[in-house]
């Protein structure tokens, strides 16, 4: 989703701001812009579609002279992607400017009683709205004025603003959406999310609903709505700088692929003394986890194919009953929760804004939080009662691969914690689980090795115009996550289904030389699942199943085998979803889709 850059310094600020707006270019969005006091004046330079164009108009921003500045990638809600409807906003006399994340949700009373007052817009925007109203409020105090205006608006908003009078400061200001500062001894900067000023700062502040920051090129002042003076405590970011860079890997999502053995090792390893599971971080004892009766688990996207997984594990290893639901379904459907219940929202950039609402409606109920986050200093991380975090680094390409690895790991750690303090797992078949989860990060090693079969089948159905997943329990929760990848990265039409419910309707879409991709890693359901497949190879399909080494029914029951190593059951999810994500990229490839950044897709979803 949009992306905020600001600095004031001692440096040209230009090349600072789309440097950072090119480190969240991951995000998603459809048009830019930028805007920097020259010294007499605003100007600004906006551009549709990639960044690219913006830099290549502004010679990488040297053609806009001057020490502040705010820029912005903008994905387009309110109005088509268009160079009037990117951000900067300005009032009429171009004095004031103002980027925008979120959603102004009455702007459109406010833009009525703007008209009557002689204003006129020229955007579709809700986020112009903000520009006539600091206009009209301005009397020569920007911090006055930026406060009396959020007093007008409602709905959620990262700001930054400036003002061509008082050139010596510039303004960030945060509801909802998140927003972080920095400094360094050259300046400070405002960003939506920490990879844009990571090579600028590694020391932030984390602004918090209804503040509004001052920066100047020697510092900083927060302010609370009432215009009282804020202490704020800097947080010291641990990503590593290289870590939001592509290392020699053509795209993200290939590099972020390759991390994973990396990635689910970070997550374990913490978590496992001797032979016991210690997630002291959750603050919640042996004996509160012991009295959970019922697990809901509330996410968005993968997110939610994890949670879909994370029931049949719960259920299946600590006998808790589990409910599933999207973050956007569970925050309006009034969800019964009663004692014993414990909620837990997954979600890698923790600011999605469904899963924020949902954890907040499970509080306003009574009900605690335990959030499973990636982005440390998130705001879900900082809302939810306690966290368990997944380690799995800066996150780039839109479509995840590492952070569903880490959330799947970490979820895995919890089923078997409370399979543990619920006594309900027999010692062996404890250990033996700790020992398979230790291995996982070797053995998606080895898989990541065996990447030609994949290029192969690639290659061979990149043209095809559906792609049906079928898989049974877990199976079917990989095969939601396995369609996803492919749909969003390769743009083919593609659906996951219960392998005994296609026959109830969706089999009719299937054709000769149409691909089912067969997901068999749960030996119970072997046979059931092989005579789904032979359903749909009567009907001309090819079959592609992936399955242990073991299961050597699959050699005639499919037209071409994946196999996966050796290891429980239950943790089948993190090993088949490698070929299936590998799959989705080279059909990607193939095509020739920008694999990084789908079309219509973000990264960070922070509206409904
Ligand atoms: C977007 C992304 C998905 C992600 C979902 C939830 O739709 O494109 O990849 O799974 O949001 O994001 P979260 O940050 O909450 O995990």
């Amino acid at each position: 989703m949009c992306g905020i850059v600001g600095y004031i310094g001692t440096e040209q600020a230009a090349p600072i701001i789309l440097d950072g707006l090119s480190k969240l270019e991951y995000r998603g969005y459809d048009s830019a812009g930028i805007a920097v006091f020259d010294g007499e004046k605003i100007i600004t330079q906006k551009a549709v579609g990639r960044l690219k164009i913006l830099e290549n108009l502004t010679c990488g921003g040297e053609r806009l002279k001057g020490f502040s500045g705010i820029g912005h990638t903008r994905w387009a809600t309110h109005g088509a992607p268009s160079e009037k409807n990117a951000h900067p906003h300005r009032n009429k006399t171009g004095t004031i400017a103002v980027v925008h994340n979120g959603i102004i949700e009455n702007y459109s009373i406010l833009k009525k009683k703007m008209q009557n007052k002689g204003y006129e817009f020229i955007s579709d925007t809700d986020t112009e709205v903000l520009a006539h109203l600091l206009d009209y409020y301005y009397q020569g105090n920007p911090l006055e004025t930026i406060i009396k205006v959020l007093h007008r608006v409602e709905g959620s908003y990262a700001l930054g603003i400036m003002f061509a009078d008082h050139p010596e400061a510039i303004y960030a200001v945060r509801k909802d959406s998140p927003m972080i500062v920095g400094k360094n001894d050259k300046g400070c900067f405002i960003a939506s999310d920490v990879p844009a000023i990571l090579k600028y700062s590694r020391t932030v502040y984390y602004v918090d609903n209804q503040e509004v920051v001052e920066l100047k090129k020697e510092g900083m002042c927060f302010y609370s709505i009432d215009e009282e003076k804020l202490v704020k405590e800097p947080v010291t970011v641990e990503w590593d700088v290289n870590a939001a860079e592509k290392a020699g890997y053509e795209y993200f999502m290939l590099k972020e692929i390759y991390e994973q053995p990396a990635t689910v090792n970070n997550t374990i390893l913490p978590r496992i003394k001797g032979n016991e599971i210690v997630i002291n971080e959750l603050g919640i004892s042996d004996d509160e986890l012991c009295k959970v009766e019922k697990i809901h688990i509330v996410a968005c996207g993968s997110a939610y194919h994890v949670g879909m997984t994370g029931k049949y594990i719960i259920e299946g290893l600590a006998q808790i009953p589990v409910d599933v639901d999207v973050a956007s379904e569970f925050r309006y459907r009034d969800p019964i929760l009663q004692k014993g219940d414990m909620v837990i929202v997954i979600s890698q950039s923790g600011e999605t804004a469904d899963t924020l609402a949902a954890l907040r409606e499970t509080q306003k109920k009574g009900f605690k939080v335990l959030g499973i986050v990636n982005v440390v200093g998130s705001s879900i991380a900082r809302e939810a009662n306690s966290v368990m975090y997944t380690w799995a680094g800066p996150e780039i390409a839109v479509a995840t691969t590492k952070a569903y690895s880490a959330q799947l790991t970490a979820l895995y750690i919890l089923a078997l914690k409370f399979a543990r303090v619920k006594v309900i797992m027999k010692q062996n078949q404890y250990e033996s689980m700790l020992t398979c989860l230790q291995h996982l990060p070797d053995q998606i090693e080895l898989l990541l090795g065996q990447k030609e079969k994949i290029q192969y089948l690639a290659n061979r159905y990149a043209g095809s115009k559906d792609i049906f997943f079928i898989g049974r329990g877990i199976d079917y929760a990989i095969s939601l996550e396995g369609s996803l990848k492919l749909k969003e990265i390769s743009y083919i039409h593609s659906e996951a289904y219960p392998a005994g419910e296609l026959k109830h309707g969706t089999i009719s879409l299937i054709e000769e030389g149409s691909l089912i991709i067969a997901l068999a890693t749960q030996p119970k359901l072997y046979q059931k699942t092989i005579s789904n497949m032979t359903e749909v190879r009567s009907r001309g399909a090819k079959v592609m199943a992936i399955t242990f080494e073991s299961n050597k029914l699959m050699e005639k029951a499919a037209d071409y085998v994946i196999y996966i190593p050796e290891t429980d059951p239950y943790f089948a999810n993190s090993l088949a979803i490698i070929p299936l994500q590998l799959l989705a990229y080279y059909i990607a490839i193939g095509k020739g889709c920008d694999v990084d950044k789908p079309r219509n897709l973000a990264k960070s979803v922070t509206v409904e």
